[in-house]
Parts: structure tokens; sequence; C-alpha cells
């Protein structure tokens, strides 16, 4: 068996893991990330690219923004249709100058992965049998199989960052933690193509037809969405039928001028909100996906991740500081207050935007709901504190400070 002994290991090598690590790195507390899958399948996922204001400033904290602000755009505001009305939310004037900067999940992925490979620091990618224990105790450890070896990481602390489907949770007695999760009755269609966006701003469309999107990836490069039932599949939905269902789902000025292409990628994506309480439990600390799934409207996934990681980072720094550990028993409430927040702004963007057919919520019928949430969204649209509501969260709400 080999042994490895450093401060904190890191499950996971998504986002979460490879921001702490690197913030922790910058401090000088020494991490090692175990990642199951190898860094090329990593980086094959496609997932969203709105930034708040709160992840690019710690991307410039760790040292990892350069080519972010290079090629990534900054959005002052963003539109919501509904049918053929078109309605800019001005974000810049509404919150008081912040806005959101466009760039992919993926190139977030991708600088964060070359500046850990600089650093000389160490990544297992391609581990297998990962398991975490003694959580309860001083030295917990994270085992695994890595290169046909057995490997044991002695470490303080252990940082959950493996997603929805990791091992991290699953660490935590049943009866010790509780999941909220609602599954929506719908999924989203998304294809990538090369081709210019629509529109210079992202477009969440209202429609009869169900909910669409028009993001983007760079000027030429565009990310489209559509709401679709959860027993669709991907090889049902050829080019030609996205986009022509596309079209529809757009105000027909916005579809009027709509670049088609080849799909280079077509996926089809579940919704869920999900949060476990609490987010810790001894030495291990859960981190983005590991603890909460928001449905991707409103672009809260990965900003909510970052939240908990800026967390985690500055408690493990004050606890390295003062050689007091105590501090971090403050973790998972500190988080929680700001995930429930980006948790109901997806849910009420969620409900608000997509058709949810005939399924009754509430004990309210199907009809008399789309009936409440269309009132809902013109209330919103038409007042100017309501799109000052929108505007606020959709930037983000500022992280707490940790004193
Ligand atoms: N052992 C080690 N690594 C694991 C394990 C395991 N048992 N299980 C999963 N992983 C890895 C996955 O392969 C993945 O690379 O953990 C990583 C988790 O990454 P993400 O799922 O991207 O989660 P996170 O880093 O928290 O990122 C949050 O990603 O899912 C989106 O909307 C979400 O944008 C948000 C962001
Ligand atoms: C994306 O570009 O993939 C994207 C943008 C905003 C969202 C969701 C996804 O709310």
């Amino acid at each position: 068996m080999k042994t490895i002994s450093t401060k904190v290991a890191i499950v996971g090598a998504g986002p979460s893991g490879l921001l702490l690590g690197q913030l922790l790195h910058k401090h000088g507390i020494d991490n090692v990330i175990v990642e199951r899958v190898s860094a090329d399948y990593v980086l094959g996922r496609i997932r969203a690219g709105i930034l708040e204001q709160g992840l690019v400033k710690l991307l410039e904290e760790a040292g990892v923004s350069a080519r972010m602000h290079r090629e990534g755009i900054p959005h002052d505001g963003f539109c919501i249709s509904h049918s053929e009305r078109l309605e800019r939310i001005d974000v810049k004037s509404l919150t008081g100058g912040e806005s959101v900067m466009c760039y992919g999940q993926t190139e977030v992925t991708r600088d964060l992965m070359a500046a850990r490979s600089e650093a000389g620091l160490t990544t297992l990618y391609e581990s297998s049998e990962v398991s975490i224990v003694d959580i309860c105790s001083e030295s917990p450890a994270v085992l695994c199989r890595h290169e046909g070896q057995p490997v044991r990481i002695e470490c303080d602390f252990v940082a959950g960052c493996d997603g929805f489907h990791g091992v991290s949770r699953q660490t935590i007695p049943e009866e010790k933690r509780t999941e909220h999760e609602r599954v929506y009755p719908f999924g989203w269609l998304g294809v990538l193509s090369d081709t210019p966006p629509v529109h210079d701003e992202l477009i969440y469309a209202k429609s009869e037809r169900g909910f669409a999107l028009a993001s983007q990836r760079s000027p030429t490069r565009s990310r489209y969405y559509i709401q679709v039932p959860l027993t669709d599949s991907v090889d049902q939905w050829s080019d030609e039928a996205f986009w022509a269902e596309l079209k529809r789902r757009l105000p027909s000025d916005i579809s009027a001028k709509l670049v088609t292409g080849p799909s280079i990628e077509k996926s089809i994506a579940p919704l869920r909100s999900f949060v476990c309480e609490p987010m810790q439990y001894g030495r291990l600390h859960l981190v983005g996906d590991a603890a909460h799934i928001v449905p991707p409207t409103g672009a809260k996934g990965l900003n909510l991740a970052a939240s908990d990681v800026s967390t985690l980072y500055k408690l493990l720094l004050k606890a390295y500081r003062a050689g007091d550990f105590n501090v971090m028993s403050r973790y998972s409430e500190i988080c929680l207050r700001r995930v429930w927040n980006g948790e109901r702004f997806s849910w009420w963007m969620t409900n608000m935007l997509h058709d949810f057919g005939d399924e009754s919520v509430g004990g309210m019928d199907g009809a008399s709901m789309a009936r409440f949430m269309e009132s809902e969204l013109n209330y919103y649209l038409d007042s100017p504190a309501g799109r000052a509501v929108i505007a606020e969260q959709y930037v983000g709400l500022p992280y707490e400070q940790i004193d």
C-alpha cells in the first residue's frame, strides 16, 4: 500500500475540487485530489457558462483568470421572452453596476487543470474503489486504487467535491443527514453548434410549446436548449427537428435571425432541485454538486459550488493560521444560507418559465398552476421592483464575510 500524507484530501476534480485545491495551494495548504475518471473525460462534459462576480473574483484570487478576462464576454443584461414579448433585464443598471461573465465551465475547468499541473500538485486521475474512512477521528483518510496499486491518503480534512453521484455524501450515515428533493417532470435537450449566437445576450423563453434558452460560448459558438419530456431520447431529435422546435419557441423576429448548423454536442439533462443538510460530518465537508443540485434555469450550479469553495477555503485558512480547528463547525450553516437562496431562485425561475402540462402542484391542477405562473411572470416583468429582484438574484447575492 502506498501512503501519501497531506493536509486536505479532495475527492473529485470537477470545478469545485480544482478551485479549492488551487486556492489552498496559493496559501500554502498542501492538498491531493483523487478523481474517478481521466482529465479528458472531465473536460468532455458540457455545462453552463454564466459566472457571477463572486466566482470571477475567486478565479482572480486563485491566479487563473487571465484567459477568462481575455476570451470571456461580460454581459450587462439578459432577456426573458413570453411568446412574442421580449423583455430585457438590464442587470447592470438594476444592480448598481454589476454584470455576469459569459465563459464556459469547461474552460474554467481547463484553466484550473493547467494551473494545477504547472504547480506540480498531485491529482490521482482514474482512481477506482474510492472510499473515505475514520471521518470522525482527527486523522481521516481517503483510500483508493490508482495505477493498479492501493493508495491511502492521510489528511486533516476531506473535501467531498465528487458531484451528485459521488461517495462523499453517502459516507455520512443516513440518520445524520436530511435530503430535500424535487425531480421535475421534464429535461433540457441541449445543442452546441459553431454558429453565431442569435442574440448578443441570453434569452430565456417561455412559450406555449415549452421553455427554450438561447445561450452562447463565444461570438462563433452557440448553446441552445429546449424543454423536452423525460421520455425523449437524443436519437429522436435530428438537428433539423431541434432547430425547427427552437424557432417555434423564440419570438418570431429572433427566430428569423437564427443561424443553424450541425450540432457538435447534443444531450438531454434531467432537472432536479436537491439539498443535503448538513453539509458536513466529522472532518468531511461537502462542496458543490455533492451537496446540492439546482435546475439550470438561472445558471446557479457552478456559482453555488464556488461560494461553498470560498467558505471552505477561508475557514481552513483561519483554522490553520489559528491552530484551532473548531471554526470548521460553521461551514455548513454559512453555506446553506446562500445555497437555499440559489435553490429558491432556480426553482422559481423553473416554475415560471416551463410548461408543467397536467402535473398538479401543491394540490392545484396543472391548468390553474399555469395561469398562476403566467401572472407571476407578467407581474415581475411589469414592475420595476420585480425586475430588480430578478436582476439582483441573477448576478448572485454577496458571499458572507468570514471574520
Ligand atoms: N471518486 C472520485 N471522484 C469522483 C467520484 C468518486 N467516487 N465520483 C465522482 N467523482 C468526480 C466526477 O468524475 C467529477 O469529475 O467528481 C467530480 C465532480 O464534478 P462535478 O460533477 O462537475 O461537480 P462540482 O465540481 O461540484 O461542480 C459543480 O458542475 O454539475 C455542475 O451544475 C454544476 O456547474 C456546477 C458544477
Ligand atoms: C449555458 O450556456 O449552458 C447556460 C446558460 C444559462 C443557463 C443555463 C445554461 O441558465
